[in-house]
């Protein structure tokens, strides 16, 4: 030892689920991913010097990712909770989302929370949107890999409502056109999203917290803000 560690371009892997347009998607053309949450730990990356590589993969496999040492960051529309923060670490909160219902344009059944009793709804597997169906009294609640299967389960008719992040939902119906579609009801719940990495590795979790405060300051988080959600 005491020679000097040869100088390299550090590297931040980032995992992700790139089928939740806005936060996380693939431009249709270049397979590039995109989304807020892209341009948001990139602007994180160059703040803190590092060069950040993304990496599609399963939401719920993100975890186990980030325990393995697969990836540094998860960076995904992942919303802070209790039961993650035993397994990982959370950066502050970086946008604040929530839970709501999507039915077909044409049900008059739904209208909002009380009326999923009994339902048959479609959700992704590992989120909230999960959780949540399932403690829906007499539910059936099927569990699908990505939050688009859960929208076209809905599309052909095998479920009654999909329970999903509201800005994903709103995009999903003004951006891909699903004029078949429609929210209903108030927002379920308020949740938080966090940057998410290795509970061992507390060195860059309080890095990222401190470009994240950074971005914020320089007007830089507004911007793309903006760019993503802004009319
Ligand atoms: N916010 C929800 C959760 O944390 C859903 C996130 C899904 N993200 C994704 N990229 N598919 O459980």
């Amino acid at each position: 030892c005491g020679g000097k560690t040869p100088q390299q371009a550090k590297v931040l892997k980032i995992g992700t689920d790139a089928a939740f347009a806005p936060f996380e998607f693939q431009d249709e053309k270049s397979k590039e991913y995109i989304g807020f949450d892209i341009d948001l730990i990139k602007a994180i990356g160059k703040q803190m010097g590092y060069e950040v590589k993304v990496q599609g993969m399963g939401f719920d496999g993100l975890i186990p990712a980030l325990e393995a040492g697969q990836i540094d960051a998860a960076v995904s529309g992942m919303t802070i909770t209790e039961e993650r923060g035993k397994k990982v670490n959370f950066s502050k909160p970086y946008y604040t989302s929530g839970l709501s219902i999507v039915v077909k344009q044409d049900n008059a059944a739904i209208k909002e929370f009380k009326d999923l009793e009994g339902k048959r709804l479609a959700v992704q597997i590992g989120t909230t949107g999960a959780n949540f169906a399932k403690k829906v009294k007499d539910a059936k609640v099927r569990e699908f890999n990505t939050a688009p299967e859960a929208f076209l389960e809905l599309k052909a008719g095998g479920v009654d409502a999909v329970i999903n992040d509201l800005p994903v939902n709103e995009y999903y119906i003004a951006k891909t056109g699903s004029k078949d579609a429609k929210i209903v009801g108030k927002p379920l719940n308020s949740e938080n999203y966090g940057i998410a990495t290795a509970k061992k590795n507390t060195e860059l979790a309080q890095k990222i917290d401190k470009a994240l405060e950074d971005l914020k300051k320089s007007g830089e988080y507004d911007k793309i803000y903006e760019k993503w959600f802004g009319r």
